[in-house]
């Protein structure tokens, strides 16, 4: 039989994106090797939720003219929210916050609880742009009236999430280091793989 290939004139399609890292397993084995390094892993997730935001915006144009991929790309980035973008959210509300909580500064303190409040205002408009996005496959064409919707969500989203990451990127990294020890580090590190259902 002869396969199947993809030639390059599809230039369309390649412009939505769905990348491999979209359509394989959501645990890959490099990141079982972060997973050692619970505060490096959470910076690493931060450009994988990133690259799934761009491609959440970037189909936005396209569910007019390219309505099935663009559909299927926006499920794929909503999926990694659903496994990966949630078990990083635990990671931080349930494994790191807690062990550090007590020995911060007040203004690290404000700064942990405005995080939290973050989470819950992204899982919020999460909620409604999963619902958006329902109907937005159910429409066969998708309507003018939910693609706006849809829109106005995302880039709510995207602002949210890009100035929660860059907070965290920022402040994150160093308050672990300096108030974590190394076994406390290997604890977390051990929740974050059996969270994934990996052997720590
Ligand atoms: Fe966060
Ligand atoms: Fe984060």
């Amino acid at each position: 039989m002869t396969p199947v290939t993809r030639t390059g004139g599809n230039r369309g399609y390649d412009e939505i994106v769905i990348r491999p890292a979209d359509l394989i397993a959501p645990v890959q084995f490099a990141e079982k090797t972060t997973l050692d390094h619970p505060l490096e892993h959470l910076t690493a997730c931060h450009r994988r939720i990133e690259e799934r935001l761009a491609t959440l915006e970037r189909v936005i144009p396209h569910f007019i003219d390219k309505r099935d991929e663009a559909i299927s790309a926006m499920e794929s980035s909503l999926r990694f929210f659903d496994t990966n973008g949630s078990w990083h959210t635990a990671d931080e509300e349930e494994s790191l916050f807690p062990r550090i909580a007590d020995r911060l500064t007040g203004d690290e303190r404000g700064f942990i609880d405005k995080l939290e409040a973050e989470h819950q205002e992204a899982e919020n408009i999460f909620t409604k742009l999963r619902a958006v996005a329902a109907k937005l496959k159910e429409d066969t064409p998708c309507s003018q009236e939910r693609i706006d919707q849809y829109a106005a969500l995302c880039r709510t989203l995207c602002t949210i999430y890009r100035g929660h990451i860059q907070a965290e990127d920022a402040r994150i990294p160093e308050i672990g280091h300096r108030v974590l020890s190394e076994a406390e580090l290997e604890l977390i590190s051990q929740e974050m793989k059996l969270r994934r259902g990996l052997q720590p």
